[in-house]
């Protein structure tokens, strides 16, 4: 029982691994937990995730909690660092807490915390994509459940999670101060420390609304990430002062210590109803939610209104030669394994690529990035339909691609929090010039322009063949089909583009994006980019123009757009090269 006993307990402080895991810097990375033996973590109800508002439901049975000496200033016993994080263990069966839906009453075990850096945020959660400053996550065991079991029920554990933000607050929170200054005497890994009983939970927890919360199931954050959790998310973040919270990194020398957000596969999020809940999706791009492109920039945490937005109108008379657009380098664009899902996000359908596979770089860009996902822009299911976000010569095309690469060399939250942590590529999609369907009626004659036109769209046929399993929003399905990016690309120029510095064109907007448009479109049939509209269920998914202020448009030095002229020319010369 003993033993048992202590297995459960280094499983949840995560100390019995402490040296085979890590959250940067060591052989198994987040990515790699799932290496681990006997991890759960490749699973497919992982936490943490992203509480997507615009999806979660209200659930009449979270009723409110009830905690049981959450005030004692008896229950916690000691704060130690652990080399994962900054933990503090509560007296056996002092605290407790039932009610709030859970299927039974848990005794509090311990809460600990994840950060970021002192500059920027790390809470393992986050909030339609915005990550808070901390989060803390008070650990709890199902009281009737024996302990060598607890780890293999759904609810075996229940974790109590609190964003925390930042404060400027003159008013530091006392029990904040007394907690962190015990921060310098924990620095030795499993170094610990008694408290003086000074500081109860609820001192820590302060003004929180206990009442209005988010629930879903999940697991632990930590290998080896048992599904075992029962997941709590109050809506209120706890105030901190930041000076405080900025111990945490200088303290420990950690930093980052959060798993990034894991898949939500299917699992339902609901919350108590006294949780505020938008009416409808937050943003789109119709006029059926609150918050239309034109009001994106009052959304919460929004650069929206910046003076650097994207999509632009590219003038084609205005842009600037620069000699050192030279040609990119695409690392494993060739790979047919490449993708590892395809997602239908509610505002567009993203393809979602194999972790630190493919990569970016040249094409003036001043560092390596990894590629991330690619997704799409779209009209409508009409055949003259126009929907790309960028316009050149204010022509709009019928659709846009937009493959997302993040500097190699950063995390994605400091990726979108610098001016180039993004490189996005950028191709207008059209339907073959000639008349019809050529593809489908003549390919003899297109084979002569092209190296392998029947192959490439047998690509764009795989990949659209996936939107009707995702009709859903939120649905994700796995990519089984052998198709790379080049298959997609097809035989496209990849030389001659425009180069500008632009933003994310969705919320938050991020001005953080080396924007490229490629000149040349990618060729697609037209009934292959309606079933983008037409499975989605959604259509004209593109971000109005945007003003230029004070910024250029740079262009490959080779030439500008090709015309017409000199479009029949090049085929020409093809034409007269093959034959
Ligand atoms: C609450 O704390 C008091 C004092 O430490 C203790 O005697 C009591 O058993 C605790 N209550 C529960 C339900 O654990
Ligand atoms: C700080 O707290 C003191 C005493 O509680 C109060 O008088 C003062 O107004 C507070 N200051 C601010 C900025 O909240
Ligand atoms: C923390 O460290 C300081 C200085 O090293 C020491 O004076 C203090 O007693 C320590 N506090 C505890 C609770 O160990
Ligand atoms: C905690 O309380 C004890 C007595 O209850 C007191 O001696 C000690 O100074 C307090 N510690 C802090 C950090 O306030
Ligand atoms: C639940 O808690 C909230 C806030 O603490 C309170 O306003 C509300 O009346 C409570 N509801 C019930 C049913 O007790
Ligand atoms: C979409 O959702 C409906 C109702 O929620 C469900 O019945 C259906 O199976 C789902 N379809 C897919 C393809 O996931
Ligand atoms: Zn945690
Ligand atoms: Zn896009």
């Amino acid at each position: 029982m003993y033993f048992l006993r202590l297995m459960l307990w280094l499983t949840l402080v995560a100390l019995v691994k402490s040296n085979d895991w890590c959250y940067t810097d060591c052989n198994h990375t987040p990515e790699l937990w799932v290496d681990l033996e006997g991890s759960h973590c490749g699973e497919d109800h992982q936490s943490p995730i992203d509480i997507v508002t615009s999806i979660v439901t209200t659930d009449p049975n979270l009723n409110n909690f009830t905690f049981v000496n959450f005030s004692s200033r008896q229950t916690i016993k000691s704060i130690t660092y652990n080399g994962h994080s900054v933990q503090c263990d509560i007296e056996e069966n002092e605290a407790e807490v039932w009610g709030g839906g859970l299927s039974g009453q848990y005794s509090v075990k311990q809460f600990h915390f994840h950060w970021g850096t002192e500059t920027l945020p790390g809470s393992e959660h986050t909030f339609n994509d915005h990550r808070y400053p901390m989060e803390m996550h008070i650990v709890t065991a199902k009281t009737d459940v024996p302990e060598s079991e607890i780890l293999d029920k759904e609810d075996g554990l229940a974790v109590l999670g609190f964003f925390i933000t930042a404060t400027e607050d003159i008013n530091m929170s006392e029990p904040w101060l007394m907690l962190t200054s015990y921060l310098a005497n924990i620095t030795d890994v499993n170094s610990k420390v008694e408290l003086n009983h000074n500081i109860s939970i609820g001192d820590l927890i302060g003004q929180v609304d206990l009442s209005k919360f988010y629930r879903y199931m999940g697991s632990l954050t930590t290998p080896d990430c048992n599904q075992a959790v029962v997941w709590t998310l109050f809506h209120e973040p706890i105030q901190v002062h930041k000076g405080l919270l900025q111990r945490f990194p200088k303290e420990t020398k950690l930093s980052n210590n959060y798993r990034p957000v894991q898949p939500l596969n299917g699992r339902h999020i609901t919350a108590s109803p006294a949780t505020p809940l938008p009416p409808g999706h937050m943003w789109c791009y119709d006029d059926q939610c609150d918050f239309t492109p034109s009001l994106w920039s009052e959304l919460p945490h929004s650069h929206c209104s910046g003076e650097n937005q994207s999509p632009i109108d590219i003038d084609t008379q205005s842009v600037l030669e620069d000699e050192h657009l030279s040609s990119f380098k695409f690392t494993n664009f060739d790979n047919k394994r490449a993708i590892k899902s395809i997602t239908n996000k509610g505002h567009t359908v993203e393809c979602i690529l194999e972790h630190d596979l493919v990569e970016v770089s040249g094409g003036g860009l001043e560092h390596v990035y990894s590629t991330l996902q690619f997704h799409f822009h779209w009209g409508t299911e009409s055949t003259n339909s126009v929907g790309s976000e960028h316009t050149v010569d204010s022509k709009r095309y019928p659709m846009e691609l937009h493959i997302v690469n993040k500097r190699k060399d950063l995390t994605l939250d400091e990726a979108v929090q610098t001016p180039d942590g993004l490189a996005v590529l950028g191709f207008f999609i059209e339907p073959p010039q000639s008349t019809k369907s050529a593809y489908d009626s003549v390919p003899a004659e297109t084979a002569a322009h092209t190296s392998s036109p029947a192959s490439k769209m047998d690509a764009w046929k795989t990949l659209t063949l996936y939107l009707s399993a995702i009709r859903n929003i939120s649905s994700e399905v796995e990519f089984t089909d052998e198709i790379s990016i080049d298959d997609l690309l097809g035989n496209v120029n990849r030389e001659s583009y425009f180069r500008y510095s632009g933003s994310l064109t969705t919320p938050m907007c991020n001005e953080a994006v080396v924007w490229t448009v490629f000149k040349e479109s990618v060729t697609v049939d037209h009934h292959l980019m309606k079933m983008f509209p037409k499975n989605a269920g959604y259509h004209n998914v593109f971000r109005p123009r945007q003003s230029l202020h004070s910024r250029e448009v740079y262009t490959t030095a080779a030439a500008t757009v090709p015309g017409p002229t000199l479009f029949y020319l090049l085929l020409s010369c093809i034409g007269a090269l093959i034959s």
